[in-house]
């Protein structure tokens, strides 16, 4: 089985045709409220994301999908400094409930730290986000009080909790 596909779900680079697609799931209510993606996103901003995230050595995104089927189902993505990364995510409005994030931050955070080199990953999770906080620990990270930040977004102030995942010793 290939490192980033776990018979369920299958994380794949982003191609052009899918930039409608990104733009048209981030308009839904839940994204809007938990991640920085802008409602006012279109598809042409999208296509010059993904040609930026190509050219990029300090990022890394894919596009999950469906193993079996193909179907687009979320997205995922790294920021990081060569030493330590934080991941973010969502999963499109039909795609939730069902496992989907868990499994797609399993697979990213292994190839992280297998592909990249990093040796600690962490994420940030909106104090009201109960499932992605589910999430984050159902796929091992712990509750890192470090991390945690008040941030800026949409002309509010969210409370962010931070997640951390160090490699484990070989
Ligand atoms: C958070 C999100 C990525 C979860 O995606 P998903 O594929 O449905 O997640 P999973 O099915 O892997 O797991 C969700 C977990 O949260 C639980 N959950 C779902 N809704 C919940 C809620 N309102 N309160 C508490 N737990 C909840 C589920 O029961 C599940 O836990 P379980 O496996 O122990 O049953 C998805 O809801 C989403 O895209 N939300 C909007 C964007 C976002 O919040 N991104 C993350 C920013 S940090």
């Amino acid at each position: 089985m290939h490192g980033l596909d776990d018979g369920v779900v299958r994380l794949r680079e982003w191609a052009d045709e899918d930039a409608g697609w990104y733009a048209e799931s981030v308009r839904d209510p839940l994204i809007q409220r938990f991640t920085t993606d802008s409602p006012s996103l279109d598809a042409a901003q999208v296509r010059a994301a993904i040609e930026r995230l190509r050219q990029a050595d300090d990022r890394a995104g894919f596009l999950v999908c469906d193993s079996a089927t193909g179907q687009r189902l979320g997205n995922i993505a790294l920021e990081h400094d060569g030493q330590a990364g934080e991941i973010s995510y969502w999963v499109a409005a039909q795609g939730r409930g069902r496992g989907v994030a868990t499994r797609a931050v399993i697979l990213f955070s292994a190839w992280i730290f297998q592909h990249m080199g990093l040796r600690e990953v962490w994420l940030r999770v909106h104090r009201d986000n109960a499932a992605s906080q589910q999430v984050a620990v159902r796929a091992g990270y712990r509750r890192d009080p470090r991390r945690d930040k008040s941030q800026q977004v949409k002309g509010e102030v969210w409370p962010m909790l931070g997640y951390t995942l160090v490699q484990a010793e070989s």
